[in-house]
């Protein structure tokens, strides 16, 4: 495996799902073998994948419910090299699941050593929440990818990622980096950039790549495709391709 790489922020609706479909099929499409994991209720991810849904019965709930193995679980998608690990409603419930249980927090970092030699990358799309899921996905990733939106909330939100990091890095996983922060939905030019993108960078580290915003993503979405299926020549679809190379070039 050369990395497990983790997308999130506890705030919602800033593109950690349409960065965690397109990187991992960006990957698989340069001939990597990727493993996407849906760790969120709303199974997001997941929809993009629709020819997984006939496979029932496999899902990330059961990994932390009962243990089961990533590879009883794990379905092949359409893309060549790109496996799913399928979301479940049932999610919600982890929390309460595994509150006060001592291995609650490396149940996935666990689940990813036995089949470590079968992947190249694992993209674990995370919750919009700092909650015990997403603490496992901390503790199981190796990098750390935060989307983000240029705006004043976003800002505010940046302090309780750090400090989340920071705690998983001290108690249970000193490998965990910030590869560093996306920004999505972003306009060039305008006033709220240039204002806030330097606020940003004092601390987070940003990735050269910026992704415009563009209607094909909704209708990407809305079609079960991924951006490179449906427009590829579109600017956001570009966008994309380019933060995959960026985050190739960190494999190692
Ligand atoms: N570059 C973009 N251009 C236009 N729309 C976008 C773009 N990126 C994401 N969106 C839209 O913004 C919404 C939120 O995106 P997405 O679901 O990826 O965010 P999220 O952080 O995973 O949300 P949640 O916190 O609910 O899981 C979606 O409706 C998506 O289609
Ligand atoms: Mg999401």
């Amino acid at each position: 495996m050369k990395q497990t790489l983790c997308i999130a922020n506890q705030k919602g609706g800033v593109g950690k799902t349409t960065t965690s479909v397109h990187l991992a099929s960006g990957l698989a499409r340069k001939g990597e073998r990727v493993l996407l994991i849906d760790l969120d209720a709303q199974n997001n991810a997941s929809s993009v994948f629709p020819e997984t849904f006939v496979v029932e019965g496999k899902d990330s709930f059961l990994l932390f419910s009962e243990k089961v193995p990533i590879s009883d679980l794990k379905v092949p998608t359409r893309i060549e090299g790109l496996s799913l690990l399928p979301g479940s409603s049932k999610l919600s419930q982890v929390d309460v699941l595994l509150s006060g249980k001592i291995d609650g927090f490396f149940i996935l970092k666990e689940a990813l050593e036995v089949c470590s030699s079968e992947f190249d990358w694992v993209v674990i799309d995370c919750p919009p929440s700092l909650s015990l899921i997403t603490m496992n996905a901390f503790v199981a990733s190796s990098g750390l990818i935060v989307p983000l939106q240029v705006s004043k909330f976003s800002l505010d939100g940046i302090e309780a990622i750090l400090e989340a990091k920071n705690h998983t890095v001290k108690r249970f996983n000193p490998d965990l980096k910030i590869l560093g922060a996306l920004l999505t939905l972003f306009q060039q030019r305008t006033t709220m950039s240039q204002t806030v993108v330097p606020m940003i960078e004092e601390h987070l580290r940003l990735f050269d790549s910026k992704i415009p915003p563009s209607v094909a993503v909704e209708e990407a979405h809305l079609l079960n495709q991924t951006l490179y299926e449906y427009q590829p020549k579109n600017k956001t679809t570009k966008s994309y391709q380019q933060f995959t190379e960026e985050v190739y070039s960190l494999g190692g």
